[in-house]
């Protein structure tokens, strides 16, 4: 297999369309990318990613119709409760990413207690943005630096933030055909490869992530420096 991300993250976009042309609610296709990220979960960890990062509501997806945002978080909340088990058993550490200031206690609670019951796993780090923004998590760690009277470094910035607990993303998956950002890691994502695909987000399976792989594995990571500096090794053709 080709060369593994060590960290990869995920826009998981696209449920609504896929229940839209089926003639199903919207949620259904929410209930499909559920068993699209347990699959993917379980794959990743198979083949050695060691970070998963997948944002599943956004800051702005509070804006959805009302019986929309009420359907995600129920089922958040029913999935959270099924899914804890089976992930503890494979070894998989969760940590919930976002503002959780607006969450409902409860819902709180189910958080803490999902993170409490993995927190001893190692297998894989398993990310899950939720009522997160990239500009939110940069605002709050600046908040919390002019708090503590902290200078305002790159590297102190970079602790402060929601995902200092791991490296940054090697690899930026979004399925669902758009190519855009919407407010994911803005910060972490600096010099993340980044792939689209058309793909809808219950379609993409282990074969789809094996083929996302082996597109990063064909990619050049310069960080700024050049090609011959990145692979001195490459043979340099001489004048004739
Ligand atoms: C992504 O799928 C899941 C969430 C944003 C919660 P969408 O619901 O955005 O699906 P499309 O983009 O409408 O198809
Ligand atoms: C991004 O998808 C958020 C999640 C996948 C959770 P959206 O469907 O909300 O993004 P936009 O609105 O098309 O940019
Ligand atoms: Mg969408």
């Amino acid at each position: 297999m080709a060369t593994i991300p060590q960290h990869i993250a995920i826009v998981m976009d696209g449920n609504g369309r896929w229940a839209t042309r089926r003639y199903l609610p919207r949620v259904a296709g929410h209930k499909r990318g559920v068993d699209a990220l347990r699959n993917c979960v379980r794959h990743c960890g198979d083949i050695g990613v060691k970070v998963l990062t997948v944002f599943a509501f956004s800051s702005e997806n509070w804006n959805r119709p009302p019986e929309e945002v009420s359907g995600l978080m129920e089922l958040f909340a029913l999935a959270l409760g099924r899914e804890v088990p089976q992930l503890q058993a494979e070894g998989v550490r969760i940590h919930f990413v976002g503002d959780r200031s607006t969450l409902s206690e409860k819902m709180r609670a189910g958080l803490e207690q999902a993170e409490k019951a993995t927190a001893g796993n190692t297998r894989l780090v398993f990310n899950i943005c939720f009522n997160y923004g990239g500009r939110w998590d940069i605002a709050q760690a600046a908040a919390k630096l002019a708090q503590a009277g902290a200078p305002i470094t790159e590297m102190n910035l970079d602790r402060a933030m929601a995902l200092a607990h791991v490296p940054d993303p090697d690899l930026l998956i979004r399925t669902g055909g758009e190519q855009r950002i919407s407010n994911f890691l803005l910060w972490q994502s600096a010099y993340t490869e980044l792939y689209f695909t058309d793909k809808l987000w219950p379609e993409f399976d282990a074969a789809a992530i094996d083929e996302a792989i082996a597109d990063y594995a064909l990619r050049e990571r310069r960080f700024g420096r050049t090609s011959e500096q990145i692979a001195p090794e490459a043979p340099v053709k001489k004048a004739a």
